[in-house]
């Protein structure tokens, strides 16, 4: 085979932005269409990569440092893809990701200032260059999404302007790719998100 034959999407966004209801959301109508749904989530979907995710959100690693973080995360996503995301898409599955790349281009390149380039070629490197057919931003001002955080883990804790660059990360590595982004205020109706996603993947998948 030549590649990955299934379809790839990834879901982007602060905290508290909805992502998991649409994640569901999302899987749901897509299997109800007749698709092989996987639902998988970054950092995790392995046990190794799940080890590594206690590593980078747990309180108790305070004072990480950033670039040993950034690190962490594009190996638990090297793990993830190579033993989950490839395998599904190589069968022909819809993969439906909360978080991947961009995740770590926001948080690590940019909320750390490690640099956007450098964060994005590590995780290029570590999974063999996949990237996501369609990644979904749900885009929230972090402090209406913070406010829905009950249990605040090592990132979610970083003051508000480290959540405001990640914020405008996502909304700039957007724009600069628009073909394969889609950007919602995730302030709108959940319905109304929810139809606004499954009719772009609905025609994303249409024009393959
Ligand atoms: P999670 O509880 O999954 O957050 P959410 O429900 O908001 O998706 O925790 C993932 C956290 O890790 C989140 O704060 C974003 C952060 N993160 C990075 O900093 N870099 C990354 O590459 C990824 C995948 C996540």
């Amino acid at each position: 085979m030549d590649g990955p034959r299934g379809f790839f999407i990834a879901f982007e966004g602060g905290e508290g932005a909805g992502k998991s209801t649409q994640e569901s959301r999302l899987a749901r109508a897509l299997a109800e269409a007749g698709h092989r749904v996987v639902r998988t989530r970054e950092p995790g979907g392995t046990p190794a990569a799940e080890a590594i995710r206690h590593v980078v959100l747990s309180p108790e690693f305070d004072g990480l440092d950033p670039r040993a973080e950034a690190l962490l995360f594009a190996a638990a996503r090297g793990e993830h893809v190579a033993r989950i995301v490839r395998p599904a898409l190589e069968r022909g599955d819809v993969v439906v990701c909360d978080r991947y790349l961009d995740s770590s281009v926001a948080y690590q390149g940019y909320g750390r200032d490690l640099g956007a380039e450098h964060v994005r070629d590590l995780s290029l490197w570590a999974t063999r260059g996949l990237l996501p057919d369609l990644t979904v931003v749900l885009d929230v001002d972090p402090q209406v999404g913070l406010a829905r955080v009950d249990d605040p883990d090592r990132l979610e804790a970083e003051p508000l302007a480290y959540h405001q660059a990640v914020r405008a990360a996502f909304v700039d590595i957007a724009a600069q790719d628009p073909g394969r982004y889609l950007v919602l205020d995730a302030n709108g109706h959940v319905d109304a998100i929810a139809s606004a996603i499954l009719d772009r993947v609905t025609t994303d998948l249409a024009g393959r």
